[in-house]
Order: C-alpha cells, then structure tokens, then sequence
C-alpha cells in the first residue's frame, strides 16, 4: 500500500507526458500505462485504504490536477482519441473524494475541480456540435461514438461535483455561484463591488425582469431586482458567504446545456446535484439548503437549468417512480417550502404557449409533492421525515436559530400561507388557461359544423399535445366546480364522441339538444325529440349495451387511463384532436364535488350541467367508462336534491335516462378502498361499479 502514491505518480506523469509531448512515449508504453491507471482506479473502488492513502496526499491532487490540465489542453485542440484517458483520471478523482473533508478540500486548493469544470465545459461544447449533414454513414456513426464517450465524460465530471460538494455547506455554495452565477452576475471574486456597479442580469430575457407575481417573492440575491436596500444587503452576506470562492474557469451557466445533451439513464447526476443543494435532507444546514435554493431561481442560469431538466422529464416521460422524478419532487418541494412555486411558474411561461412543458412538470411534481403521504416517503437517498404540508413553516423557523442565521435574515422567507398555493394556481388556470383553451374548442366546432375555415385553425397537433398536457395537470391539481361545468358544455358540444367498437360514422350534427331544452314546452318538445333521436343511435341506454360491459362495469379505479383503444380512426387533422379523457376527468370532478353538497349540486344545475352530464350517459371510447362515471355523477347531482329530481323528470320527457339514475331503490352508495363514493346495486345483477 505505501507504494501506491508512488506507483501512481509515476503512471500520471507518464500520462501527462503523452499528453504534452504526443509520441514521445512508445504507444505500448503507452498502454501499459493506460492499463496501471485502470488497475489503481479499481483498487480505489474497492480498497478504503487505497482511497485514503491516495485521496489524503497533497501531491497526488497535485499530480491529478497536472495531468488534467494537459489532458483537457489536448481535448480543447480536439485530441478526441485521449477522451478515455482523461476520463480515468476523472474516475480516479471521484472516488477519492468518498473519503470525504480532507480529499474534498486538496481536490479543491489543489485545483483539480476547476479543471473538472474546465473539461465538463470541453465536453458540452464537443457534445453538442451539429454533426455534418453530407457525411457517409460510417463517418456519421465514428461522430456519433466521439459525442458518446464525451457525454461518458460530462457524466463523470457530474458525478465527481456531487461528490465533491457532498456534506461541505460552503464548498455546496462555491459550486452552486460556479453553477448559476454569482449574485451580482458576473462578479466571482468581489460581488459588492460589481453590485455597485449595477451589473445587469446575464440572459437578456430572464424571466426574473418580469413583475413576480406572488408577494414576497423578490427573491434576495437576484441581479435583476433593482437596487433596495435589502438586496445590498444580501449581495454583502453572500459576499460573505463566498469568501474563498475560487473563480477559476468561472463559467456560470455551463449546465444549462446538459439536459439536452442526454438521456434517462444519464441525467441522474444532475437531479442529484440540485437536490443535495437545495432539498431539506437529514443533515443538512436547512438555512443553507434555503439560500441555494433561493440563488438557483434568483439566477437566470439556474431557472434556465430547472427548466431543462422539467423539460426533460416531460420529454422522456420520465416515470414518477423513477429516481429522478423522485428527486426532482424534493427540488419542487423544497421551491415550495420557499414560497417559491408562484415565482418559478411564472418564470417558466411563454408567450406562445398556454401552458408550457416545463410548467406541466412543475404541475405534475408539484401534484407529486402534495401526495406524498408524511411518513414513509420512500427515497433512495436519505430523506428528511419533516411534515410535507405547505404550511410546515417549521423547518424554515428552525433553520433561523441553525449557526447559519446571520444568512437566514437576508434571505428572510414570505409567510407561507397554506391557501396561497391553490388560489394562485386556480386563477392562472381561469385567467391563463380555460379561456384560451375553451376558444381553440369553439373553433373546432364551428370548423365541424361548416362555420369557420379549416384553415383558420393555426395549432399543430403537437401545439394541442402540449395544451393538453398543461391542461390535464391542472385538473390533477385542482378542481373548480363551476369552471369545469362550462368546460363540459364546451366540449360535449364541440367534440363528437366516439366507439370503436362499433366504427359507425358519426351522426352528422353534433348539437346537442338546446340549453332551452330545461325551459321547452310540449309545444317545444317534438323538435328537440327530433334532435335526440339522433343521439338515440349512439346512445345505448340499456345496462350491458355491447360487449364491452363485462370489463366496463368491472373497472372504475382509473386503470382506464392505461387502456388506449386501438385507434384506427387515423386522425390527423389538428381541427379534429378530441381532448381524450377530459371529459370523463371533468365528469368525475363533479361527481366528487357534489356528493352530498347542495351548494355544489345547486351550482351545477344553475350552470345548465346536469344536462351536460346526462348527455355523457353514453359509450365515449376517447372517454372509457365515461357512461358510468356519469350515471354516478347524475346520481350524486340527485340525492335529496328536489329541484336537481325536477328538471330531470322533465328532461326524461324529451330524453331517455339511463335506468340507474331514476331507479332509486335498486342502487346504493358505498365508499371504495380508495375512499372514492362509488355506486352499486343492492340485489341481483347488473350494473356495478364495484
Ligand atoms: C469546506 O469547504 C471550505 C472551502 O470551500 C473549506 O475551507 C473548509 O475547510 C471545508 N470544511 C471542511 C470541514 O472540510
Ligand atoms: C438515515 O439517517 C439516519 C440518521 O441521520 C441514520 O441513522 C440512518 O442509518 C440513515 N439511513 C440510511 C438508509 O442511510
Ligand atoms: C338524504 O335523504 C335521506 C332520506 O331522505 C337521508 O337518510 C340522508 O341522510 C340524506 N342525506 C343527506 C346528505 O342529507
């Protein structure tokens, strides 16, 4: 073991020659070393000792970071065939900081991190060249194997951060400044002084020169929120905090690109990174893991990088139980116990977007959060058990008596109040995304009933996809009865239904019987039965209307979401999208919402929507199970409700009604596992809905 330093200096600088004086050494000298270098590097993964032994001697890092330096000087003049060798060197690095404090901080004095970030940034920049369009398909696949194995590199490097800033509050920070950018911008070494200077924020459309839109989000520490007295006064603490920060290759913003440069099973580092930095785990300064969550959305570098990486989950469908998704619910979590959510939403709108992806993730982990039961959160890393609801202020008074509370002041938390969340997220989604949504519906309509140009339609199927999308999650999120009511007039009126099973051509009109149909006379009534008859076609009132009842009537716990009819309708027209699933979303909505609420009951009536929900009462394969969502619904909308029972019985005059509804003794209520009020028969068989 005592040889081993000298084992390993001897092969670095037989590498640092190879990489200075190219051929100076025989290529199977060469090897040999290649060979000697991957021997001690699996020595250090398995021996504690040689990690140690290695790990605590000044002159290894010094060694280490010499032969970096040239290695990455070969890399930036494009010497692709050395990336494996620098990588090793990497490796080694990465497994010498487990022995922690003292490797961490020779990895760092040293200054074999800088060039790790040097050479994270060679590798982006490689990585993410355009590869020429006119060449062969070999010399296509020889680029392609070049970009992989600098991503190898760029992961390494990703991972050797994680390590290093791993339990060192103030080296966590260093690199969090390294990643995002100091808080007077591009001030490494003296940020009051450059705060003086009123440096302007990097990204010329940083969402941070937007208006925030919750109080009490002028996050301290921002560039760009003007010059108050607070924020001198945080630029000074962080001055404070960042003394000893080591702004070689300072380059903030180097991550940004590196979501785009990878895949699920690479980006695992990244999510690590933020939410070691930010994420209330057991530990952890919680003030500090406050202030960098804080300096990641103040800075336009680190809302870009979340963005990314939101965007990223959306785009690989990356699934909530994977790692990632679970760390990144920490990150969002942590966002919101910093009443930061509001503030982080709005920087990630887009004018040409209703609801962009990244907010659709945020929604959809922020959904994410908001379930997670209190104990037994199940992560791999070593999570905190702290109460989850928003109103857990605890953690963030706790963190002001923490030795870090001279900070805490500077980074003084809004109040979290427990309601802001919901309010905040219920009027964007009135004022930023029904209205516009309900609009691109009305337009499909009258391009179906010959009212409007196909051509006036301008949304792309994927522009739909991603309303779409925005919208679902919203609806996962939150549910507003009188909203969701002029939701599905809209889209019962404008959307046809559809069975596949039977793959009839639709009814040519699509109209539903009027809205005046509630107030119709007799005289009235033989021309809106007219109308109907038209429904009555698609409309199988009967139980067991085809064979589809058998697994209809057996499924009401949302596994419906995972059946996809096999769709063979070939739509391709983005005028024709039919929103899948709303509907039925929406008729289970207010199917929860009026149980045994008059208020709500009452509302959906005034709303015109008991007739919306009747006329759901049928087979929608883009809506599966939707007729018995609705039946319970209508129920539910009933129960000792007088008026509801009213308009109903005259609604029968004109429209059949599915025998569940009015057969009031053959059906009860009942409270699944799930908790969910669900409907069944009391004797015999028939419908159920189990
Ligand atoms: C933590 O990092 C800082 C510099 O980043 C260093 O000065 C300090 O010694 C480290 N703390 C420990 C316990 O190693
Ligand atoms: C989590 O942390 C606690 C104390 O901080 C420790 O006792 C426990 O062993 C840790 N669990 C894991 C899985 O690391
Ligand atoms: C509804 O009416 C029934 C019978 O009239 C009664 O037993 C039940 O408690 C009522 N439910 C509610 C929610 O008022």
């Amino acid at each position: 073991m005592s040889l081993l330093p000298e084992l390993l200096l001897t092969v670095l600088f037989g590498a640092q020659a190879s990489f200075t004086h190219p051929g100076i050494i025989l290529p199977s000298k060469e090897l040999l070393g290649d060979s000697e270098l991957k021997a001690i590097i699996k020595r250090t993964q398995k021996s504690r000792d040689a990690r140690e032994v290695l790990g605590f001697s000044p002159r290894i890092w010094e060694a280490l970071t010499e032969t970096l330096r040239a290695g990455n000087d070969q890399l930036a003049a494009n010497k692709y065939n050395l990336v494996p060798r620098v990588r090793d060197l990497v490796i080694l690095g990465r497994n010498l900081l487990a022995t922690k404090e003292k490797a961490q901080n020779y990895a760092s004095d040293e200054g074999f991190e800088a060039e790790v970030r040097r050479l994270l940034d060679i590798c982006v920049d490689k990585a993410s060249k355009p590869i020429a369009a006119n060449i062969d398909k070999q010399a296509h696949e020889a680029e392609m194997h070049i970009k992989g194995n600098y991503k190898k590199v760029m992961i390494t490097t990703l991972q050797f951060l994680n390590n290093l800033m791993s339990q060192n509050e103030t080296r966590k920070l260093h690199v969090w400044l390294h990643m995002f950018g100091t808080p007077a911008a591009s001030a490494p070494l003296n940020p009051v002084v450059q705060a003086k200077a009123s440096q302007k924020p990097k990204g010329k459309n940083s969402p941070a020169n937007r208006p925030s839109p919750g109080s009490g989000v002028g996050i301290a520490g921002s560039g760009a929120l003007g010059t108050t007295q607070s924020h001198k006064e945080t630029v000074a603490k962080c001055s404070f905090l960042s003394a000893g920060f080591n702004a070689k290759y300072y380059k903030p913003g180097f991550l940004t690109e590196v979501p785009r440069l990878l895949q699920p099973d690479e980006i695992q580092p990244l999510p690590m990174m933020l939410q070691n930095g930010v994420a209330p785990l057991e530990g952890t300064d919680r003030a500090m893991q406050a202030v960098r969550c804080k300096l990641m959305l103040a800075q336009g570098y680190g809302r870009s990088l979340l963005r990314e990486i939101l965007v990223f989950l959306g785009a690989w469908e990356v699934d909530e139980d994977d790692l990632c998704f679970k760390m990144m619910t920490q990150v969002t979590e942590a966002i919101l116990l910093n009443g930061l959510i509001p503030y982080a939403f709005e920087s990630f709108r887009d004018e040409k977007d209703i609801v962009t992806p990244a907010q659709s993730v945020l929604l959809k982990l922020l959904a994410s959060v908001y379930r997670q039961p209190e104990t037994g959160r199940d992560h791999n890393t070593n999570s905190s058990t702290h109460s989850l609801s928003i109103s857990a202020p605890s953690i963030l008074s706790e963190s002001l008596t923490s030795p870090a509370s001279d900070f805490s002041e500077a980074f003084d938390p809004p109040p979290i109040i427990e309601s802001s969340i919901p309010t905040f997220f219920v009027a964007v989604l009135r004022k930023q995304v029904i209205p516009p949504t309900i609009r691109i519906i009305k337009l499909q309509g009258a391009i179906r009933e010959g009212k409007a140009k196909k051509e006036t339609f301008e949304l792309s199927l994927w522009d739909l996809d991603r309303v779409y999308e925005g919208l679902y999650q919203f609806l996962e999120l939150l549910g507003i009865v009188g909203d969701l009511v002029i939701f599905l007039k809209e889209l019962d009126k404008a959307i046809p239904r559809w069975v596949a099973s039977k793959s009839i051509p639709q009814p040519p009109s699509s109209s539903p019987p009027s809205p005046a149909v509630k107030e119709a006379g007799k005289e009235e009534s033989d021309k809106v039965l007219k109308v109907n008859e038209a429904y009555r076609v698609e409309r199988p009132f009967d139980v067991c209307p085809d064979d589809n009842c058998a697994d209809g009537s057996g499924d009401e716990n949302e596994g419906a979401d995972g059946e996809e009819p096999n769709d063979d309708r070939g739509l391709s027209e983005p005028e024709e999208f039919t929103w899948p699933h709303i509907k039925r979303y929406l008729v289970m909505l207010l199917s929860s919402f009026s149980w045994q609420d008059k208020a709500v009951q009452d509302l959906v009536r005034e709303k015109g929507g008991l007739q919306a929900v009747l006329n759901q009462c049928m087979i929608d394969d883009d809506n599966p199970y939707i007729r018995e969502h609705a039946i319970l619904c209508i129920r539910n909308l009933l129960e000792n409700n007088s008026e509801n029972q009213k308009v109903v019985k005259e609604l029968e005059a004109v429209q059949a009604i599915p025998d569940e509804v009015l057969d009031r003794h053959g059906y009860e209520h009942y409270i699944d596992d799930a908790g969910r009020v669900q409907l069944r028969k009391v004797k015999g068989k028939g419908f159920s809905s189990k």
